[in-house]
């Protein structure tokens, strides 16, 4: 049965080993040794979305796997013009071993994930982005050593792909999670539910003052996702006061992590000063996307 990767529940038995995976591959290409797990493989990458990251770290994984990568965005393919997902995702899985998606809705992944052959991997969408989590995760693993018994604080809009993730995330690695978010970006009441399942503590507050205490891990994402552009004006008055500043960070562990998936706006989620600062590992975050994925793949085609 092929697998496909769209919501960090997806990976909920096998995440420490894809992370693991992810951090054997990183460590031989380091040392200069050949990974071609993929080798005469093609992965169809179809973009609704703007993205540096994404399209960057799967062109250049897949070549480091041996495979080779396509890059469609969505305005110079038929489906642009008009042709279903389902014909889309047929006629992909006939030349392709693997198709990555970034999606402007969920309900879009899941038609292409349901009538493709072949394994299908959330670029991100409106409701997941799990490759992010996943290396965010790693990136964790990285610097910590350890996940399970981490306490994670992410600040800012608690209703987009990001919040929902890490949510599932925290759950399935063990990590407690706070959600710090104005009450009318709290998070869709689902993933807050199927993290508890997994026995984390999760706490969803609007209260900025002593979020950060304790924190092992403070994370935040744009106040405006791709997507949200019309409501700009008023997320960016609504957000007032939910930056991550200094003075947050000093709440924290001292050996506390900062993170963001990028692309930053500093002034508004975040200060140049934290995103830059010594506690933040942003463009480890950022490299990592490209090992963690690698990871993803070559487990999501084990199942081929
Ligand atoms: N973090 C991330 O997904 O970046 P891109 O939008 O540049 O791909
Ligand atoms: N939440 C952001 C993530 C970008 C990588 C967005 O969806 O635009």
């Amino acid at each position: 049965m092929k697998r496909d990767l769209i919501s960090m529940l997806d990976v909920k038995d096998d995440l420490e080993n894809i992370i693991d995976l992810s951090i054997q591959l990183k460590k031989k290409n380091k040392q200069d040794e050949k990974t071609h797990l993929l080798a005469g493989r093609t992965l169809g990458m179809i973009f609704e979305k703007s993205s540096t990251r994404t399209r960057v770290s799967f062109e250049v994984g897949m070549e480091k796997l041996g495979g080779h990568a396509l890059f469609l965005s969505k305005n110079d393919i038929q489906m642009g013009r008009g042709e279903t997902i389902e014909d889309t995702a047929l006629v992909l899985s006939r030349y392709v071993d693997l198709i990555m998606y970034r999606a402007m809705s969920n309900k879009a992944m899941n038609e292409l994930a349901r009538f493709a052959t072949v394994p299908v991997i959330s670029g991100l969408d409106d409701k997941e982005h799990p490759c992010q989590v996943i290396t965010d995760l790693m990136t964790i693993k990285e610097h910590k050593k350890s996940l399970k018994g981490l306490r994670f604080v992410y600040i800012g809009d608690g209703r987009n792909n990001m919040s929902h993730s890490y949510l599932l995330g925290c759950g399935i690695a063990g990590m407690d999670c706070v959600i710090v978010s104005p009450k009318k970006y709290w998070p869709d009441p689902y993933y807050v539910d199927e993290a508890k399942k997994f026995g984390i503590q999760v706490t969803v507050t609007d209260s900025v003052v002593e979020s950060t205490k304790d924190a092992d891990v403070i994370a935040t994402d744009t106040w405006v996702s791709m997507g949200d552009e019309a409501q700009k004006e008023q997320r960016l008055k609504e957000f007032k006061g939910f930056t991550v500043t200094e003075d947050m960070m000093k709440k924290a562990h001292p050996d506390a992590l900062f993170l963001h998936c990028l692309p930053a706006y500093y002034g508004y989620e975040v200060t140049k000063e934290v995103a830059h600062g010594p506690q933040s590992v942003i463009f480890d975050e950022a490299e990592n996307r490209m090992w963690a994925q690698m990871g993803i793949m070559v487990t999501m085609m084990e199942s081929m």
